[in-house]
């Protein structure tokens, strides 16, 4: 009973639209009608500049952070962080408050990282921005750095880490099929300012 409260907490929790709010309230813009149209930290950066850019990164990471903590701060030790954790990436990906149509699941999935494992979560960050240097593709670095991350639980022989980042890894990989597609089509935006 208890993963099904938190895992709905979560799910609400990971739905709120940061993206879509940030745009409305302080540009007059709705983001899904601009750029790649997603609703996440990178159509930010791209639609709104740097400034909205970054509270939509924070945000999205505090959502994932705070679902998988969700079970510590209610004292339900019996309860697996990184599974509530989880349905806070699906909230991302497919928002109740948003039509069912949100983020591809990087930033959220990070957060939850995050709130179990740090170093970990430290790791991701150096492996995205090395990847994001060498090739200006954000969506090739959240990819490979989802990969990157699942050969490191498999070094460190986290069981459980090992899971939650295959299937977190497999929702970010689904969500990036249409900017798949643009790399191997060579239609892909690179960052231009790294
Ligand atoms: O975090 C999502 C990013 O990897 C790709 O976003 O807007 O370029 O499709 P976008």
């Amino acid at each position: 009973m208890d993963y099904v409260i938190f895992g709905l907490i979560a799910y609400l929790l990971g739905s709120i639209p940061t993206g879509l709010i940030v745009g409305k309230v302080g540009y007059k813009k709705d983001i899904r009608n601009h750029g790649s149209g997603n609703l996440g930290a990178t159509n930010t950066f791209r639609v709104l500049g740097f400034k909205a850019g970054i509270i939509v990164t924070v945000v999205d990471i505090l959502k994932g952070t705070l679902a998988a903590a969700l079970p510590v701060l209610f004292g339900a030790d019996h309860v697996y962080p990184l599974a509530v954790g989880i349905f806070a990436v699906i909230g991302h990906m497919f928002p109740i408050f948003a039509k069912f149509k949100g983020g591809k699941a990087v930033a959220t999935s990070a957060g939850v990282i995050l709130g179990v494992n740090p170093f970990l979560f430290l790791i991701m960050i150096a492996t995205f921005l090395v990847i994001l240097y060498l090739s200006k593709y954000v969506s090739l670095a959240s990819m490979l750095t989802g990969i990157v991350t699942i050969i490191v639980t498999i070094i460190q022989r986290e069981l459980g880490l090992f899971i939650v980042t295959s299937i977190l890894t497999i929702f970010v990989i689904y969500r990036h099929t249409a900017n798949i597609k643009r790399i191997i089509n060579k239609t892909e935006p690179k960052i231009k300012w790294m």
